[in-house]
C-alpha cells in the first residue's frame, strides 16, 4: 500500500540552501528555547561515537555499532567520510552510509507528530559510490517520502551542494517504532544504483502546529482545509517574509530553517521587488493569545 504525501507550502521555507547555512555564524541562544521537544533524535550516519554540532550544540549520534545501526542491511552497508569541503561542514553532512542494496533504519518513539528531516551530501564517495550514480526511494510508515530520488540532479537544479528535505507525520499510540527505509532503484541504464544518508533528525512537533485539531477548522482558522493525522506533510518553502534568513539554531526549538527575502528577495518577480517596501516596526509588542508563541519566531511577525 502506497500512500502520497501531499506537499504544503507551510508560511515557509525549507530545504537546504548551503549558502545560507555555510554563510552564518554561529548565533548563541541568549534565551532557552521556547519549544522543548519530547524527542530530539540526531543521527550521523556512517560514523563512529558522537559529535557536538557547534551551530545547535546538540550531539549527533553515529549509527556505527550504536543504538541508531540499521536493524536491516547493516551488513550490505558501507560507511564513507565525504571529501574535505570548506563549505560543507555541519556534522550531519559529513559522512555516509551507502548501499547498493536496501537498509532499514527503526527509531523507538512516542506516538504524536514528528519532524522528519534528512540530510543528504551528494558527492562521490570514492570510484564505487559516484555521485551520478544515487537513485533511491525513502518510505516511513506507509508512506513514500522520496521517490526514485536523484540527489546529484536535484542538488544541480537548486545549485546547492546538499540537500535536506523535512516531512511532518504523526506515530499512532499503536506504533512503537518508526522505520525509515532506504531502497534503490536501479534501472537497465543504471544497474548500479546506491541509496545513502547522511544525516536523520527526528524531532516531536507541538501536536495540531500543522496538523487540523479534532475541533479545528484547518491550517489557521479560516481555510476549508483539513490535514489529518493520517496525512504526511513535506515542508516545501519556509520564508521569513520581509524579514532575514533564521538559522535553524534561532527557530522556537523545533529547529526549523527559515529563509529570509532581505538579502536576496528571490521569490518576488522584478516589479513587485520595485515597488514593494520592507516595513519594520521592531517596537510592536507581540500578544501570542490566539497563536501559540512557539509558532514562529518573534522576528518572523
Ligand atoms: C492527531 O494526533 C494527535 C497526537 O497523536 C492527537 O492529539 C490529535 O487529537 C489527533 N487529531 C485528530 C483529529 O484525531
Ligand atoms: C541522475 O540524473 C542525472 C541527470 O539527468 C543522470 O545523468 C544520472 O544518470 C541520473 N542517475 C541515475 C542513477 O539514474
Ligand atoms: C520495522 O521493521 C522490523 C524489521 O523488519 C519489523 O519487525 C517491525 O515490525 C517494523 N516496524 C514497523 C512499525 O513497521
Ligand atoms: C510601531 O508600532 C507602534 C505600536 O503599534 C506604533 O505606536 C508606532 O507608531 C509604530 N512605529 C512606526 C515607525 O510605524
Amino acid at each position: 500500500m502506497k500512500k502520497n504525501v501531499p506537499i504544503l507550502i507551510t508560511q515557509l521555507y525549507l530545504s537546504l540552501f548551503p549558502h545560507i547555512i555555510t554563510g552564518l555564524l554561529v548565533v548563541a541562544r541568549d534565551s532557552p528555547p521556547i519549544y522543548t521537544p519530547v524527542e530530539d533524535i540526531t543521527v550521523k550516519c556512517g560514523y563512529s561515537g558522537n559529535l557536538l554540532n557547534e551551530y545547535d550544540e546538540r550531539y549527533w549520534h553515529g549509527d556505527i555499532n550504536s543504538n541508531f545501526s540499521p536493524i536491516t542491511g547493516s551488513d550490505t552497508s558501507m560507511f564513507r567520510e565525504a571529501p574535505h569541503s570548506y563549505t560543507v561542514h555541519q556534522v550531519s553532512y559529513t559522512t555516509a552510509r551507502l548501499s547498493r542494496s536496501e537498509f532499514t533504519y527503526s527509531f523507538k518513539l512516542t506516538s504524536g507528530q514528528k519532524f522528519i528531516r534528512l540530510y543528504f551530501n551528494p558527492v562521490s564517495y570514492g570510484p564505487d559510490f559516484d555521485r551520478s550514480k544515487a537513485l533511491f526511494s525513502v518510505k516511513a510508515s506507509g508512506f513514500t517520502l522520496l521517490h526514485d530520488f536523484n540527489t546529484s540532479v536535484t542538488a544541480d537544479a537548486y545549485g546547492t551542494e546538499t540537500i535536506y528535505r523535512e516531512f511532518c507525520l504523526n506515530m499512532e499510540s499503536s506504533e512503537q517504532s518508526l522505520n525509515i527505509t532506504f531502497t534503490p532503484s536501479p534501472s537497465l541504464a543504471s544497474p548500479d544504483a546506491y541509496a545513502f544518508i547522511n544525516g536523520i533528525e527526528i524531532v516531536s512537533m507541538p501536536t495540531n502546529l500543522y496538523f487540523t485539531a479534532a475541533q479545528g477548522h484547518g491550517v489557521g482558522d479560516n481555510i476549508n482545509f483539513r490535514i489529518k493525522n493520517n496525512s504526511a506533510l513535506e515542508t516545501v518553502y519556509r520564508i521569513n517574509v520581509g524579514g532575514k534568513s533564521l538559522f535553524f539554531s534561532e527557530d522556537t526549538g523545533m529547529y526549523r530553517n527559515w529563509e529570509g527575502e532581505q538579502e536576496e528577495p528571490k521569490y518576488l518577480d522584478h516589479l513587485s521587488v520595485e515597488f514593494s517596501v520592507l516595513p519594520q516596526n521592531t517596537s510592536i509588542e507581540l500578544n501570542f493569545e490566539r497563536i501559540t508563541e512557539y509558532s514562529a519566531p518573534k522576528e518572523v511577525y
